[in-house]
């Protein structure tokens, strides 16, 4: 296997930036003519070399499907593939593989719990809460359930700086089967407090289900000690490839469950009359798994483990922190943050108004210096609505962003303003 530089953590566990930098050949490209500012890994994460190897590795010496053959490169595969969840199960403080199921991305988990626990224990009447925070992977799904099964949705709403407001959760979990809810929020950064809303979800006799696609690749963690029932997330948001995701769920809650998908590889047995399921976690996967996906995703967290997940978490508050003052500084009341004032509070995902430019407008001048940020609703509608926005331009900053790139981002702000004549 091809051997590439392992990242630095710096002294007193800091983030060594530079070096970070170097393990992504994609900050090295340009964009026109200038070196690309990559600030959209709330949408994707860029891949480091060790994950582009693993990959290439394994579609070069042990390509062939898994739990089939019996030769040695299938047998390779299977292996890889099965110690690509166990790093996943240690990743996340899981208790058994069997609890980690691969899926193709996080949508595809919120959707397989909604549809497979959703649909064995909901009927027409039963209640369940979401939050006003959600994407639309963890709305969409509710509604086309609530509306073949009769269900009542509640929300929980936002305080005016961008947090849920719990205020009177304990109503709202009423009666209530299921509490889904973001442990980050994709739009304002708020990092919510997973388990005392998991905790008040199993007082109240719901089960917990925590979207944690924008969590588990910035901040450790321990789904035991989360406290809730399910954790969805993506792989290439944590340096992985795309097309896997994991689906972590208690594993007398994955055992009561059916399946979501049928097919090869989910079965034990299959019969005129009917079938046998496949044991945890195989159960949940019909068809050839994303073996290569899952492969690679084992790389990213190999390389996230080298960092740490503590100093990810604090190089984020700082950095986010960083760019909140420095922007605040340089453009006063043209410029909103929205979400969280403290950046302990928030993940590292900077939402903004500027001036009174169209996010779209501004997103598109940047990119002529370079700067990658995402423009739009960012598939929270109900969100947006709830805060009187169309759309928001939105920074997003990961283990290879500094505070050069907060500088590039404040510069080319001063240039849509003057491009716009403001
Ligand atoms: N959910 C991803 C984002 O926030 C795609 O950009």
């Amino acid at each position: 296997m091809a051997v590439t530089p392992t990242p630095a953590t710096g002294a007193c566990g800091r983030i060594d930036v530079a070096a970070v930098k170097r393990d992504f050949p994609l900050l090295h490209v340009h964009v026109h003519g200038r070196p690309i500012t990559y600030l959209d890994s709330a949408a994707t994460s860029q891949k480091p070399q060790a994950v582009l190897d693993r990959l290439d590795w394994y579609y070069r010496n042990i390509n062939a499907n898994v739990h089939r053959g019996v030769y040695s490169i299938a047998e390779e595969a299977t292996n890889q593939l099965e110690t690509a969840r166990d790093r996943v199960r240690s990743f996340i403080g899981a208790k058994s593989t069997a609890e980690v199921v691969f899926t193709k991305n996080a949508t595809e988990s919120l959707n397989l719990v909604i549809q497979g626990w959703g649909r064995a224990n909901l009927s027409p009447g039963d209640a369940v809460v979401l939050t006003h925070l959600e994407h639309h992977a963890n709305i969409v799904p509710w509604q086309i359930l609530a509306t073949e099964r009769e269900l009542e949705l509640r929300w929980v709403p936002l305080t005016a700086d961008g947090h849920l407001d719990t205020t009177h959760l304990d109503q709202l979990l009423d009666g209530a089967k299921a509490f889904s809810f973001t442990a980050m929020s994709n739009v304002l950064g708020t990092v919510t407090p997973v388990r005392e809303l998991a905790d008040a979800a199993r007082a109240a006799g719901a089960i917990s289900i925590v979207d944690a696609c924008q969590y588990v690749p910035h901040l450790p963690t321990d789904v035991q000690a989360m406290g809730a029932d399910f954790i969805a997330f993506s792989g290439h948001k944590m340096c992985g490839p795309t097309g896997i995701g994991v689906l972590w769920g208690r594993e007398e809650l994955l055992d009561a469950m059916p399946p979501f998908l049928g097919g090869g590889e989910m079965i034990r047995d299959v019969r005129l009359d009917g079938f046998t399921p496949n044991d945890l976690p195989w159960k949940f996967e019909a068809g050839t798994p994303p073996i290569a996906e899952a492969i690679g995703l084992g790389a990213a967290i190999e390389y996230l483990e080298t960092l740490g997940m503590v100093a990810v978490r604090q190089h984020e508050i700082d950095l986010v922190g960083h760019a909140m003052q420095v922007l605040t500084e340089r453009f006063g009341e043209r410029i909103q943050i929205h979400g969280p004032v403290n950046p302990q509070d928030r993940g590292g995902v900077l939402s903004f108004a500027f001036d009174n430019l169209h996010p779209h407008d501004i997103s598109q001048v940047l990119d002529q210096h370079g700067v990658c940020v995402r423009a739009g609703h960012h598939c929270a509608k109900p969100l947006m609505r709830v805060l009187g926005l169309q759309a928001t331009a939105r920074a997003s900053f990961y283990i290879y962003n500094d505070e050069a790139d907060v500088e590039a981002l404040a510069a080319a702000l001063e240039s849509a303003a003057d491009f716009f004549m403001l």
